[in-house]
């Protein structure tokens, strides 16, 4: 991706999460140049890849295939020092944008509509080896309800609504047609989005990024090593 796309689509969700009225912490905000400043007191930060995240999952197409994500907080599988046994992310989808079909072995998460449009999450069961379980019915739970759906049925989110997600369930989530985007939370276990991703299709997670202006947000793979 080049850097003036992946600082656009920054951009861009700011200004959602303003419309929604969401209010982010203040480390979303430091410029590279406040990077550079910041000693171990943002240990956290680095070390569990808090922060933006702009990606086209290596595909060269965002507006069809890919994401902007902020991971407001996690713990660290891999580092007992940080005990936190939850995460929270934000992400911005447009119409026409899909996040690929995935699920987790591990994770649990609750996918929460936090305003803007209508958002649609495809469901099916993942068999034990990995593959799509195309007959099997899913139990679906949102908001306190749970109920049965034939395999591939695509629930729909409004504004507030949330469904819950067990590992091994294959999921594939799209803004409705004629609904823009949508500011969609997600409140999950833990986890460590390198190892814990069974897409469908292999993906690329982190672009190669082409640098034709100045970073307007470091990514959070790209903060510098602590000043002091
Ligand atoms: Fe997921």
């Amino acid at each position: 991706m080049k850097r003036s796309e992946v600082n656009m689509r920054i951009r861009e969700m700011e200004e959602l999460i303003g419309k929604v009225g969401f209010n982010l912490p203040d480390f979303l905000s430091f410029t590279p140049e406040e990077w550079q400043q910041k000693g171990h007191e943002y240990d956290e930060i680095r070390d569990n890849m808090l922060g933006w995240d702009v990606t086209d999952y290596g595909e060269g197409d965002w507006e069809k295939l890919g994401n902007t994500l902020i991971t407001l907080r996690n713990g660290n599988v891999h580092d007992p020092k940080y005990t936190k046994s939850y995460a929270e992310k934000l992400c911005r989808n447009i119409e026409g944008q899909i996040s690929p079909m995935h699920f987790h072995w591990n994770k649990m998460e609750d996918i929460i509509n936090r305003g803007g449009g209508n958002l649609l999450v495809k469901l099916y069961c993942a068999n034990e080896d990995n593959s799509m379980n195309m007959e099997k019915e899913v139990e679906v739970c949102s908001d306190g309800r749970r109920y049965m759906v034939p395999a591939g049925t695509e629930i729909r989110l409004t504004p507030g609504q949330s469904v819950t997600l067990y590992p091994y369930y294959y999921h594939e989530i799209r803004v409705e047609p004629g609904t823009k985007e949508v500011l969609i939370g997600e409140v999950s276990m833990c986890n460590d989005d390198n190892t814990d991703n069974c897409f469908l299709k292999e993906l690329g997670r982190f672009p190669a990024i082409e640098e034709d202006e100045p970073a307007y947000r470091l990514l959070c793979n790209e903060y510098p090593e602590a000043k002091d």
